[in-house]
């Protein structure tokens, strides 16, 4: 349990506040290293617990490691903790376990320092090592409908983004969109013959709607174009010239294709538009950003040796990587023909981010079925040193997304469904859930709107993020936007409660009444608002978004029991309804503030 403060004096102010648990571990460790020199520095392993507020495990392993008795060495810690204030009462139990009471009033004070923070992180401290991370997701294809799998890339990345940049990590996004390979050659051609099938209206208040028009453009031309090819031999061969004079960076040749990223553009910034996310144009830097790179990257692997030529291919070998027969499977870098591929263009990305965006962590979110590919890279780099300890490589992978039926997502006529139809139907759906309890809250028809889509995108986002990325999971829309059980709805609805309530109380900064004794409720739900900066912590330094899901969930089924076992507003004395009102305020600033490291709204009126 122990959180690093921000140890740079940067411009960010000390927003740090110790938590609970971090006060209990070092008063342990230093009674630990009273009773017992040589386990200085030692961790006694403190957890939250059931019996009692907190139990520490770690005197068993120390004192077998010092040849004692477990039972009595616990008992000689117990002896060198205060216990006042903070702790207010210590037990040895079982074989030579901790069981650790707190104070209510030290809870109170605690979660009150959060409260107090003037600058919104609630007490959350910076970690301790901020580097540069360059990050790889929300990375669609150019002429191409976006399908779930590209959703998952992009609400997975987003919610990283937001927890890197939160933790004092500097980020650069990169949108490897792809925009560059043979079948441009093909599109080029045909809208190079017939210039005008791409014009169409744009208007820029609805860009929605012109995104839809770009795409179901773009996507009849490819058909034609296809068709074109398969039937024309004259076509075809033009199709190929144009590839040539693509990579060769023919002018004319670069303003068809540019036309074609434009437009994609369009419609990806619709769609990301419809998933409330942030995607900025400098940071699209597709596989054709480092087309100049290429020839350059291929030279320093075959000139360190690190990459071989094999039957006229540029390759690199692993021992551990062989195909059905036992036969190497090798990383081709460039083809016979000359052209290089995927895995040049990924290289060259690496050295990009390493050498001129200066990246101490380079992290992918992919999907899973291209483990194998980015394995291969990295080891390539590590052995071309262009990683080493200084540059950790990571593919943050994902699984597929399924359908009810467990089988991955389809329509019923078994095409891929598309992000634009999945994510009108999910505001649909939550637009009506809104609607129905729109007259009791006093919603006007805009704000039903504006939280339909809130509600709507939310639960698209949760789904995906309150399950393990390396986990498939089945897209289900009614058990999304289901009120009860682990759904982003259940959480906005717990954040607008709050909201109502304060609305009712009327006070704007409710203080805080240490003095009070607290309700079993009250203290279940204040020692979980102080894991909250550990958790983010956790979960920015692992990737694991999930994890500050199941840390909202929880909190949000402790506001539950409070509500059932706690009156609010008719709680016993003045000092009690403020003091409530302060602990429900906290625990919706920490709900609105973990909702936006996962990319989700919470509105405060539902
Ligand atoms: N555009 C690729 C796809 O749709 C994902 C790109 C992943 N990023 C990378 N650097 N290779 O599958």
């Amino acid at each position: 349990m122990t959180i690093h403060p921000h140890e740079e004096n940067g411009t960010s102010p000390m927003a740090s506040v110790t938590s609970l648990s971090d006060s209990v571990q070092q008063q342990l460790a230093s009674a630990l290293s009273a009773t017992l020199p040589e386990a200085a520095g030692a961790d006694p392993l403190l957890r939250r617990s059931d019996r009692a507020d907190y139990q520490a495990n770690g005197i068993l392993a120390l004192a077998k490691k010092a040849k004692a008795n477990p039972r009595e060495l616990a008992t000689q810690v117990v002896s060198q903790v205060a216990t006042g204030a903070v702790i207010q009462d210590i037990e040895v139990s079982g074989p030579g376990f901790l069981n650790i009471t707190v104070s209510d009033g030290a809870i109170t004070e605690n979660l009150a320092a959060r409260y107090a923070d003037e600058t919104g992180r609630l007490g959350v401290p910076f970690a301790a090592h901020p580097g540069t991370t360059v990050i790889d997701y929300a990375q669609p294809n150019v002429a191409k409908e976006m399908h779930v799998g590209h959703l998952r890339s992009a609400v997975i990345g987003d919610s990283v983004v937001q927890l890197l940049e939160f933790t004092g990590e500097t980020v650069v996004r990169r949108h490897h969109i792809g925009d560059w390979g043979t079948q441009f050659g093909m599109l080029i051609q045909y809208l190079d013959e017939h210039p005008h099938e791409l014009d169409h209206k744009t208007s820029a208040e609805d860009t929605a709607a012109s995104g839809e028009e770009a795409m179901s453009n773009l996507d009849r031309l490819y058909k034609t174009a296809r068709k074109l090819f398969d039937s024309d031999e004259e076509f075809k061969t033009r199709a190929r010239r144009r590839v040539v004079d693509l990579q060769a960076g023919d002018p004319h040749t670069l303003a068809v294709w540019q036309k074609f990223v434009d437009e994609s553009k369009i419609y990806f910034f619709s769609v990301f538009e419809k998933l409330d996310m942030e995607v900025r144009d400098p940071d699209i830097v597709g596989e054709s950003g480092y087309n100049d790179m290429l020839a350059e990257t291929c030279r320093l692997l075959e000139e360190s040796g690190v990459a071989v030529r094999s039957e006229g291919a540029l390759c690199v070998f692993f021992d551990d990587v062989k195909g059905p027969e036992g036969n190497p499977v090798p990383l081709i870098v460039q083809k016979s023909d000359g052209g290089y591929g995927y895995a040049a263009t990924d290289l060259s990305a690496i050295r990009d981010r390493v050498f001129n965006l200066k990246a101490s962590t380079l992290l992918y979110v992919v999907d899973a079925r291209q483990a194998l590919h980015f394995r291969m890279v990295f080891e390539t780099a590590r052995r071309a040193g262009w990683l080493n300890d200084g540059v950790t490589a990571v593919q943050l992978a994902f699984g597929t997304v399924l359908g009810k039926d467990g089988k991955p997502f389809k329509t019923r006529a078994g095409e891929t469904v598309k992000l634009q139809d999945l994510l009108d139907e999910a505001v649909d759906r939550a637009t009506a859930v809104v609607r129905d309890k729109a007259e009791k809250v006093g919603l006007s028809e805009q704000e039903i709107e504006e939280n339909g889509r809130y509600v709507g995108i939310g639960a698209v986002k949760y789904a995906d993020l309150s399950t393990s990325a390396v986990r498939d999971y089945k897209f289900d829309l009614d058990q999304m936007v289901s009120l009860n059980g682990d759904t982003s709805v259940y959480l906005q609805y717990a954040y607008a409660r709050i909201q109502s309530i304060l609305r009712k109380a009327g006070e704007a900064r409710p203080a805080a009444h240490p003095e009070l004794a607290l309700a079993p409720a009250e203290r279940a739900l204040g020692l979980h608002l102080d894991q909250f900066a550990e958790t983010v912590l956790e979960v920015a330094a692992s990737y694991e978004p999930h994890k500050l899901a199941a840390y909202l969930y929880q909190l949000a089924s402790h506001l539950t029991t409070f509500y059932d076992q706690c009156p609010v507003l008719k709680a016993e004395s003045p000092a009690q309804i403020e003091n409530r009102l302060f602990l429900v305020d906290l625990t919706a600033r920490t709900l609105h503030r973990g909702m936006s490291l996962l990319g989700i709204r919470t509105p405060d009126k539902l």
